[in-house]
């Protein structure tokens, strides 16, 4: 898409004063949370956001790629400067997943959230978020990648089963509207946060597409198999084995079995 149709979409539909501005749009880049880290070592304001058609170098969690055709995508990172020094970043990620729900809740659909904070819809993952914090000041970036137009032929050609709007949907979606959607919602979202708002945990929770469900988490060099059974205020997911609990930082989790029975119990 032409960079201002992109550009000027967005702004007509994003709040005078909000997330989201300064907004740049770039037809291709690396990546856009690589390029909106180096905006904000340069000073970049609280709030800016850059979003591109294709990526070059498109980054996914646990050091891995991400890829996406061009103009098929919404690929874009939002940079927040929390007022104070927080350890504890979660809370952001998880504003940030639940904006894309409410965002698409609004269009009738209901998306789940995958620990950490993949979305999924229909139980396949649609979209997949890499944040990253740096700086002292600290800041945090925040990249979202959501699989939009996309059919079903581009779907298959990724490595892990995706789900875009238009195959749930069977309709072409308007990418600069839902971002702007998106990032209204995060607006209003982090001013709550700011004035105290605690309800994004259970917010996230409500939403959760783990909690309650017999899983496998790998995290580094352990495999664990468990009950997720909740998310603490630090992010990490608790998974009960037997007596035990675990709380785990990071990894990947897979669902193993439904009903409470393990999906390979003989
Ligand atoms: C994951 O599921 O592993 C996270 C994928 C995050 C991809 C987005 S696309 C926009 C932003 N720029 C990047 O390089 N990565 C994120």
């Amino acid at each position: 898409m032409k960079n201002n149709d992109f550009t000027q979409q967005v702004l007509q539909l994003l709040a005078p004063v909000s997330l989201g501005r300064p907004f740049f749009f770039c037809p291709s880049l690396d990546s856009t949370n690589t390029e909106l880290k180096k905006r904000a070592q340069d000073g970049a304001p609280h709030g800016a956001c850059i979003a591109a058609d294709f990526q070059s170098a498109g980054r996914g969690r646990l050091q891995r790629s991400w890829q996406a055709g061009a103009g098929s995508s919404l690929l874009f990172s939002v940079l927040l400067r929390p007022p104070a020094k927080l350890n504890r970043m979660f809370a952001f990620s998880a504003l940030a997943s639940l904006s894309v729900c409410h965002a698409l809740e609004n269009h009738g659909l209901k998306p789940q959230i995958k620990w950490p904070n993949d979305i999924y819809l229909h139980d396949v993952k649609l979209s997949g978020m890499l944040s990253e914090a740096s700086g002292d000041p600290l800041f945090l970036i925040i990249g979202i990648g959501i699989n939009i137009n996309q059919n079903k032929d581009e779907l298959r050609q990724l490595d892990q089963p995706a789900i875009s709007l238009k195959a749930a949907t069977g309709r072409e979606w308007n990418r600069p509207r839902l971002l702007a959607e998106i990032l209204g919602h995060l607006d209003r979202l982090y001013n709550e946060w700011q004035h105290g708002g605690d309800m994004w945990l259970p917010a996230y929770c409500a939403r959760s597409w783990l909690l309650n469900k017999q899983v496998v988490v790998e995290s580094g060099e352990r495999k664990l198999k468990g009950k997720a059974v909740a998310i603490n205020p630090d992010g990490s997911l608790v998974l009960k084995r037997g007596e035990e609990t675990i709380n785990i930082n990071y990894g990947d989790v897979s669902i193993l079995a439904v009903n409470g029975r393990w999906k390979d119990d003989k």
